[in-house]
C-alpha cells in the first residue's frame, strides 16, 4: 500500500495558515490534517467549520479533519459544508453517548459524500472499534493522548496497528486505510508503517524541521 502523509497544521502559525499550505502544498504533502479541538474532550481550543472553510479555496489536496470534540453529530455538517474530504471522529466522544451514536455519526458523515473515520486513544483497545471497521473509510489509531502536538510517539500502539490491519484483512478490507498520530517522524515512520499503517500523520517533526518537503520524503521511506 502507498504511505500516505498528512501534515497536522496545529503547531502551524494560525496567522500565516494560508501561507504554510501554500508552502505544504509543494513539499509532497498528500493531506493535509486539521486538529479540530473543543476545549471539553481535550484541553485546549483551536477552530471550527470557519478554518477550513477559509482555507479550502487555497488547496486541492485533501482535507483530512479530526475532530477531538463532545457530541461530534452536531459539527459534522459545518465540517462538510466547508469541504472536508474525511471526518474522523472519537469512540470516546460517542460511546458515552450511546451504543449506536458511533455507527450513526459515521452514517452522517457518509450522508455528506464525506469519507469516515474513527479514532482511538492509545489506552482504548481496538478490539472496541472493530464492529465499525465495516462501515469506516479509515481508522485512526492514536499515538499520544490528544489534545498537544510535540508529544512523544507511545511505542505500545504499535501492537495496536498490527491487531487492526490484520483484522481488516480478516474482514476483506485489507487495503482500508489505517491512520497513526502523534510523536510521528522519519526515527519512527519505518516501524509504523511495517506495522500496517499507511496514513501517517506528522505536525511538529515537519514543520519544525529546516526543509519540509526532505522530512516528508523521510516519512515515507
Ligand atoms: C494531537 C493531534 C495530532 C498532533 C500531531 O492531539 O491530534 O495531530 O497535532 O502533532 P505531532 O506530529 O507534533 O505529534
Ligand atoms: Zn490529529
Amino acid at each position: 500500500m502507498n504511505t500516505k502523509i498528512s501534515v497536522s497544521t496545529l503547531s502551524a502559525d494560525f496567522s500565516t495558515m494560508g501561507e504554510t499550505l501554500k508552502k505544504l502544498e509543494t513539499c509532497g504533502t498528500d493531506m493535509i490534517h486539521f486538529d479540530v479541538m473543543d476545549g471539553s474532550f481535550v484541553g485546549p481550543i483551536t477552530y471550527g467549520g470557519q478554518m477550513v472553510k477559509n482555507l479550502r479555496p487555497l488547496s486541492k489536496l485533501p482535507f483530512d479533519v479530526h475532530l477531538m470534540i463532545e457530541h461530534p453529530q452536531t459539527q459534522i455538517k459545518f465540517f462538510a459544508d466547508a469541504g472536508a474530504d474525511i471526518i474522523t471522529v472519537h469512540y470516546g466522544a460517542c460511546a458515552k453517548i450511546s451504543e449506536s451514536y458511533l455507527k450513526d455519526t459515521l452514517e452522517l458523515i457518509k450522508s455528506y459524500g464525506v469519507k469516515c473515520g474513527v479514532a482511538v486513544n492509545p489506552d482504548v483497545p481496538v478490539e472496541n472499534i472493530f464492529p465499525v471497521f465495516g462501515l469506516a473509510d479509515m481508522v485512526l489509531l492514536m499515538t499520544v493522548f490528544p489534545g498537544y502536538g510535540g508529544q512523544k510517539f507511545i511505542p505500545e500502539v504499535l501492537d495496536k496497528i498490527k491487531k487492526a490491519r490484520e483484522y481488516a484483512l480478516s474482514i476483506g478490507k485489507g487495503d482500508m486505510d489505517i491512520e497513526v498520530d502523534g510523536g510521528v517522524c522519519p526515527e519512527n515512520s519505518a516501524q509504523i508503517r511495517k506495522a500496517g499503517a499507511n496514513v501517517l500523520v506528522a505536525g511538529t517533526s515537519v514543520l519544525n524541521s529546516d526543509n519540509w518537503a526532505a522530512t516528508i520524503s523521510k516519512l515515507r521511506q
